[in-house]
């Protein structure tokens, strides 16, 4: 049988490089999405498939190159996203910043499921990285735009999970922790290697009937 297809966005850098690194040396085939292919440090065994999460037509045409070139595919890690104001509060707030926020914190994970769940089998998985920012059991006044979109994107992950249980793909969300990338900054605590294994748990080891939960180093948290 043929490797299993995974699709990893933001893939450039930080997390999502990191998981789509690891999950070559697990045997998969590997399409990094990136929306700068040019631009991309090269990753020995991906195939760059040129993305922009924020942009339909975009996905569009990553999902017909997969269809054409794979017939399926196994596993959607949607990774992609921005934080853009580090150091706005709620009461000021700019709408245009939180529009661009959910186009691509939210809406790319959407359009991304829509486009890719056509071609997903039983067994299939699709991972949304989210963040502790966005569960509202833990409410708090940092980067609004940013939290507000997880919470909208963990909103996705359960409506996306009874949607597809029928089909039995499962859908999940995970919190990769507070990790050194570009977005964590260099105070972070969390290695990028302990960030990956986090995401990754959701998907090499989850028992593959688990769906429609909210995730952190395997273990379920509060939304
Ligand atoms: N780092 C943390 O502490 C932390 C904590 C909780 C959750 N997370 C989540 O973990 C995930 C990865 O974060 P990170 O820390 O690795 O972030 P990062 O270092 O800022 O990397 C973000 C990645 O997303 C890509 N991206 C942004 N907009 C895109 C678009 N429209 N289309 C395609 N790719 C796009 C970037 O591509 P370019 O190179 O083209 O910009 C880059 O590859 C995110 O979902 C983030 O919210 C991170």
């Amino acid at each position: 049988m043929s490797a299993a297809v995974v699709l990893v966005t933001g893939a450039s850098r930080g997390l999502g490089r990191e998981v789509a690194r690891r999950l070559v040396d697990e045997g998969f085939t590997v399409l990094a999405g990136v929306r700068d292919p040019a631009g991309m440090k090269p990753l020995p065994g991906v195939e760059v498939l040129c993305l922009d999460v924020a942009d339909p037509a975009s996905i569009t045409a990553a999902a017909t190159t997969v269809q054409e070139r794979f017939g399926r595919l196994d596993v959607l890690v949607n990774n992609a996203a921005i934080l853009l104001d580090d150091r706005s509060d709620v009461l000021s707030l700019d709408g245009d910043l939180l529009q661009r926020t959910l186009e691509t914190n939210c809406l790319g994970p959407l359009r991304l499921a829509q486009a890719f769940a056509p071609m997903m089998a039983r067994g299939a998985r699709i991972v949304n990285v989210s963040s502790g920012g966005g569960q509202l059991s833990v409410p708090s006044t940092w980067s609004p735009a940013y939290c507000i979109s997880k919470t909208a994107l963990n909103a996705l992950t359960v409506q996306l999970a009874e949607a597809l249980k029928p089909r039995g793909i499962a859908v999940n969300a995970v919190c990769p922790g507070w990790v050194r990338t570009d977005m964590g900054g260099p105070e972070a605590p969390r290695s990028l290697q302990q960030g990956a294994d986090s995401i990754l748990w959701l998907v090499l080891k989850a028992n593959p009937g688990l769906t429609g939960g909210f995730w952190r180093d395997g273990a379920q948290i509060p939304w």
